[in-house]
């Protein structure tokens, strides 16, 4: 098993883990996946639609809602797929698998939705060749991922503490910019939001963390738990960033919305 495939293994065994704790704890997830469906062309009806890591299925039912058409519900964590399904009725589509090897047709999909799933894809530009080469011609992939700055607080408060990987790496708007250039789509657009969200204290931010399977799986993360001397001195860092309403959190968050061109040649990863 390589490096790669390892890691897709404990990132669907962390959401699994976390099915019956997410939606509770999703509200930021909420927001930013409402913000990505009011980028949609008010004139873009599409038939056939993919929730590309839809996690509990919050936006797999909006979809079907918003279009009256069955949506397809995809995700890499069974725990999560079985979640949904077990919230939706009317809803029974489900397929467990990878946004990097999409077990569907080409020219299948009219919409490709995918909220905060990407930046779990260590190969985002495999992940972009298969929406592309999934999509009708004229089809669109709407998709939103976190980018460098997210969780800047907690990152640069355990540099305090030690010189471990704490905190999922995000990649830049740069690189991000690059990627999307790069999928063959020609039609796209990249906004970005800036979300802070405060907490009372910093234990009720972590809790949150790990409620949603956010937890950190980059190589070079500490292998054991946090000792009590460790979090005193995290805990000490993250307080010089307190503000009036709390301890921040910030995410950065990349809405985009691309349309494949017809005619256009797509681009293998
Ligand atoms: C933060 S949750 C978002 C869930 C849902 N889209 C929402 O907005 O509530 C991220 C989801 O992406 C899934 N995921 C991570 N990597 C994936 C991959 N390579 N292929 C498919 N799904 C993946 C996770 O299992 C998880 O359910």
């Amino acid at each position: 098993m390589n490096e790669a495939t390892l890691d897709k293994r404990l990132i669907a065994e962390s959401f699994s883990r976390a099915a019956p704790t997410y939606d509770k704890a999703a509200a930021l997830q909420r927001t930013v996946g409402s913000n990505l469906l009011g980028r949609l062309p008010r004139d873009f009806v599409p038939g056939d639609i993919l929730d590309l890591g839809c996690g509990t299925g919050h936006f797999t039912r909006a979809l079907a809602a918003c279009f009256d058409t069955p949506v397809i519900g995809l995700d890499l964590a069974e725990g999560m797929l079985r979640h949904a399904n077990e919230h939706s009725p009317g809803l029974d589509h489900w397929i467990t698998a990878d946004a990097e090897r999409l077990p569907l047709r080409s020219e299948s999909r009219d919409l490709i939705f995918s909220s905060l799933a990407m930046q779990w894809c260590p190969r985002l530009d495999q992940a972009l060749a298969e929406a592309w080469r999934v999509l009708r011609p004229g089809g669109c992939l709407a998709f939103n991922t976190l980018l460098e700055g997210s969780l800047e607080e907690l990152r640069q408060s355990w540099k305090a503490v030690d010189n471990l990987v704490h905190v999922n790496s995000f990649m830049s708007l740069t690189e991000l910019t690059l990627l999307l250039d790069d999928a063959g789509f020609g039609d796209w657009q990249c906004d970005v939001e800036r979300h802070v969200l405060f907490y009372p204290r910093l234990g009720e931010l972590t809790q949150e963390l790990k409620a949603l399977g956010a937890v950190n799986l980059n190589a070079g993360r500490p292998s054991g738990l946090t000792g009590k001397a460790r979090a005193r001195r995290l805990t000490a860092a993250y307080e010089q960033f307190r503000t009036e309403h709390g301890l921040p959190a910030s995410w950065q968050v990349a809405q985009v919305v691309m349309f494949k061109q017809p005619g256009r040649t797509g681009v293998s990863a």
